[in-house]
This record gives structure tokens, sequence and C-alpha cells, in this order.
């Protein structure tokens, strides 16, 4: 059976931190489906689609990853790509109080469904899409902080006059 693993978050934007935790998933997983999650309740800068866009644009040259948009349970969605296993990754202890929560509700629902955690590289330890978003509107580089489609994806926005911060 081929070893199928599901990495879920927002992605508003994809960051360097997101794509160091896929790229270490690769060499141990045979494939990796990147799940956008649809959040209506959350006003995000990106919409669904241009967040898969941009995941599809910079895995273009890899077969072993694939992306889809999802709402509802993550469990169910799980099941239905056939991916017993969720990663996630763990940045600095903030993560680790909403993640322990997360993953024993997910066993909850489901005890087929197993949460892996993996450690990003620690230059990338303190990195997320917010930080990202603010120090790009205030006018810093994010420059290595995220791929280059992103980049500029993020200044097509700011001079189209579509950049918001949601609180
Ligand atoms: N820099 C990073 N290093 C390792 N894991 C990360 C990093 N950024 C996000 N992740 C992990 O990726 C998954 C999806 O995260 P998510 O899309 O919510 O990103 P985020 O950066 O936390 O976004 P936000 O700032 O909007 O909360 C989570 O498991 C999260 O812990
Ligand atoms: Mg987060």
């Amino acid at each position: 059976m081929e070893n199928r693993v599901l990495y879920p978050g927002s992605f508003d934007p994809i960051t360097n931190g997101h794509v160091d935790i896929i790229e270490r998933g690769l060499k141990l997983f045979d494939s990796i489906v990147v799940a956008v999650l649809k959040n209506p309740k959350k006003r995000g800068l990106f919409s669904t689609k241009e967040r898969v866009a941009m995941i599809l644009e910079i895995f273009a040259h890899e077969p072993k990853i694939s992306v889809q948009a999802f709402d509802g349970l993550l469990v169910d969605f799980a099941k239905k790509n056939q991916a017993r296993i969720v990663i996630r990754g763990l940045r600095a202890i903030s993560d680790f109080e909403f993640e322990f929560q997360m993953a024993l509700m997910n066993r909850k629902l489901d005890e087929e469904t197993e949460t892996l955690f993996m450690m990003p590289s620690v230059g990338y330890s303190f990195l997320s899409s917010r930080m990202v978003k603010e120090v790009f509107f205030l006018g810093g580089s994010v420059h290595n902080l995220v791929p280059e489609i992103v980049e500029k994806k993020l200044e097509q926005k700011l001079s189209q006059g579509k950049f918001v911060l949601s609180p």
C-alpha cells in the first residue's frame, strides 16, 4: 500500500517553513497531499484558489506532491484520500498546546488517523504566514522566507491595493 500522508494548513501564503516540512516529508513518505483549508470564518489575504495555485507552481516538478482544498473534518478528508498519517510542523513552543489538543481530538474522532510532528530547520522555527504578511505590509523584506512566486504574488496584492490584514 502506498504510504500517502496529508499535510493540512491554511497556507495563507505558503512559507519556506512549510516548504521545509514538505521536503522533509518527501524523504519519508511516498506522496504528500497538501490540504488547503477553506475557512469561511477567517478572511485570508489569498483566496483558496490562489493558495492552491501557488503551491502547485512551487512543486510543479515534484510528482509526489498533490494539492487539494478541503473543508469539514480533517479525519474525514484523510479517509477520503486514503491517508492514515497527518503531518504537522512544530515551531517554537508556541505551537505545542494547540497542536496537542487538535491531535488528541482527531484521535478521538478517528483512532486510525495518526498525527506526526516534524521540526523545521531552526532558521524557520519562528516563521509564520501571519508574520510574513505583517512584515511585508510594513515594507520589510520577506526574501528567503517565502518562495519567489509568493513574493511576487504579495507584491501584486499590494500594487492592486488588495492587501488586507485580517485581525
Ligand atoms: N515555519 C514553520 N516551520 C514548521 N512548521 C510550520 C511553519 N509554519 C507553519 N508550520 C506548520 O504548518 C502547518 C500549517 O500551518 P498554517 O498554514 O496554519 O501556517 P501558519 O504559519 O501557522 O499560519 P498563521 O500565521 O496564519 O497561523 C501547521 O502544522 C504549522 O505548525
Ligand atoms: Mg498558525
